[in-house]
């Protein structure tokens, strides 16, 4: 038995994520940790909201709100959103929290005593208007890289290049839009990330079976250097963690903080801190998960993250780790994700264009949305959400491929045989067959989750339930039973025991639908099917069992066109 260490990216603080933002981590993160946990491993898996920078505190000040008050509020609509869409987090954390405030100090005081940050004068952006110095996305402009002129101060959102705020080309505040912008000298901290090219380029070396997408997008910072170019740690902010080294002033710091990229990866370790804390464990519980020398030898470490967190993973993160000098936990398989874009364009949370998170659980059950996004995760290119498409798969794959055969069998069953599995018959050969097929397509499915082939695994997965189908129709046992009434009792019971194999297999991707399913077939046994003729003989003779409410309902054409129209520009 492995364990698992499993975290999704952790999203900013600020405002509600959008379907493309979901599908781009914290979706196949848990369709994972879910896997990993019905195949018997120990998993601890952990997200958090990203709660410091300038995104925290121009959402703070535009709601009018104190930084921490808004932060504290935002935090507990993402956990009930995310609750709502059965996110199985072990813990959601907080990078604001008192873990995460120790555990960056202890980081820089390591990295300064080995000689990894220097402290350097440097010019930064400072606004009359705003009376205040310009960090990050306090300013934005015109990327010096692909000319897209909305780019931020810290990254340029179209061609994910990790900027430094003076490197835009025409440059305004992003609070007052004024262009009086001066440029003046102020004390930082860097992190000397470009000594250890060496180091960070034989790991990512070492990484032979990472997505091509991750590993690409850390050669091509690596082999130019410009992702290892020394990177500002810290920033004139009033929110955030206050430049410490360890538990000592750093003199010449006060009154700064931490630039959010610097902590939010930390967040990582201390939100396992947070969740011992919660559970009421000791500091060994957590560190077992993290520490190689105190119990993490055995984790297999995974992340999930949208490609513009990329260079932060596979770059900054681990230079951060392994400049402590100290036996931190790295990275064991980073999957990352392509764009998902919304109906000819993109998702946007600034035009309100799109799904946001809220409103799609507000319009249909959280399963319908997951396995739509998870069955066209954005993977190997960028992916787009249409209505109709949704539709269609909503319609095919869950309420005629799935949710039929539930309802076909249970209601025929009942209807012949009464309210218990019936008794009578034996296999036969249509069945072996069966049996046959459906282990070569449970084989396919495992692999393709265990390799995180996302699409791939919905895809078996969705071919595992035709199997049902295409037996229903074969074995017809609405005619069988005219003739020969054991063999049609033999064949739907096999039937009910396809459903409650359907019910552990689909869990990961709609968890709710699998709850019903097996509340339908009056039992709690979820043990994953190692061995399927065993697996599909767990519902004996006698065993009651439910006709299940609609398990999907179908969309309308008219539903569809409200919601098209709907979603089609600015969120109210
Ligand atoms: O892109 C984002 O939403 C960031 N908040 C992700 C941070 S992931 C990690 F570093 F914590
Ligand atoms: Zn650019």
């Amino acid at each position: 038995m492995a364990r698992h260490l499993i975290t999704s990216a952790i999203p900013y603080i600020n405002g509600i994520k959008h379907l493309g933002n979901l599908v781009g981590s914290q979706l196949p993160a848990d369709l994972y940790a879910r896997y990993c946990r019905a195949r018997g491993h120990e998993v601890l898996f952990l997200c958090a909201t990203d709660e410091h920078g300038t995104p925290a505190e121009l959402a703070a000040a535009k709601a009018g709100k104190p930084v921490a008050d808004y932060c504290a509020e935002m935090h507990d609509v993402q956990a009930e959103i995310a609750r709502g869409f059965r996110l199985s987090f072990d813990h959601f954390g907080r990078s604001s929290s008192p873990q995460n405030h120790r555990l960056t100090q202890h980081f820089a005081g390591r990295l300064y005593e080995a000689g990894l940050i220097a402290e350097v004068t440097e010019k930064q952006v400072y606004s009359h208007a705003d009376a205040r110095f310009l960090p990050d996305r306090y300013i934005e402009g015109t990327c010096p890289n692909c000319g897209y002129d909305k780019a931020r101060g810290d990254q340029c959102e179209n061609c994910t290049k990790q900027l430094d705020p003076t490197d835009l080309i025409n440059p305004r505040s992003a609070i007052s839009g004024s262009t009086d912008l001066e440029v003046r000298e102020t004390k930082h901290l860097y992190l000397r990330q470009s000594l250890m090219r060496d180091r960070l380029n034989a790991w990512i070396d070492s990484k032979t079976d990472w997505p091509i997408l991750t590993t690409s997008i850390a050669r091509k910072w690596l082999n130019d250097g410009e992702g290892l170019q020394d990177r500002g740690i810290t920033r004139d902010l009033d929110w955030g963690i206050p430049v410490r080294r360890g538990d000592q002033d750093w003199p010449g710091m006060e009154g700064k903080v931490f630039y959010v990229w610097f902590d939010a990866p930390i967040e990582y370790i201390a939100c396992a801190a947070e969740w011992a804390e919660a559970k009421g464990l000791g500091e060994a519980a957590w560190r077992r998960w993290w520490r190689e020398d105190e119990g993490a030898g055995d984790v297999r470490y995974t992340q999930f993250m949208g490609k513009d967190n990329v260079p932060f993973h596979t770059l900054s993160f681990p230079a951060t780790l392994m400049g402590s000098g100290e036996p931190w936990k790295l990275v064991d398989y980073i999957k990352s994700f392509n764009y998902l874009n919304y109906d000819g364009g993109q998702f946007s949370t600034s035009q309100g264009r799109g799904v946001f998170m809220d409103q799609a659980l507000s319009i249909l059950p959280a399963d319908y949305w997951r396995w739509w996004l998870l069955s066209h995760a954005p993977e190997g290119s960028d992916s787009e959400f249409t209505w109709e498409n949704f539709q269609a798969a909503v319609n095919k794959d869950l309420a005629d491929v799935l949710g039929n055969f539930v309802s076909r069998v249970t209601k025929f069953c009942a209807a012949k045989f009464g309210a218990d599995v019936p008794a009578g018959g034996s296999p036969g050969q249509q069945e072996e067959a069966l049996i046959a097929r459906l282990t070569t397509r449970i084989r396919e499915y495992e692999a393709h989750m265990e390799a995180m082939e996302i699409r791939k695994s919905a895809a078996a997965l969705r071919a595992i339930w035709v199997e049902g189908n295409e037996y229903l129709q074969e074995a017809a046992p609405w005619s069988t039973i005219k003739l020969d009434p054991d063999r049609a009792a033999m064949q739907i019971r096999l039937a009910l025991n396809l459903i409650r194999l359907y019910a552990v297999l689909s869990a990961p991707f709609i968890p709710d639908a699998s709850a019903a399913m097996l509340a339908a077939m009056r039992t709690d046994d979820a043990r994953w099917p190692d061995d399927l003729p065993a697996a599909l003989a767990k519902l004996g003779a006698g065993h009651g069992f439910e006709v299940p409410e609609v398990l999907f309902a179908k969309i309308t054409d008219a539903a569809r066109e409200d919601w098209q129209a709907r979603f089609s520009g600015h969120r109210a």
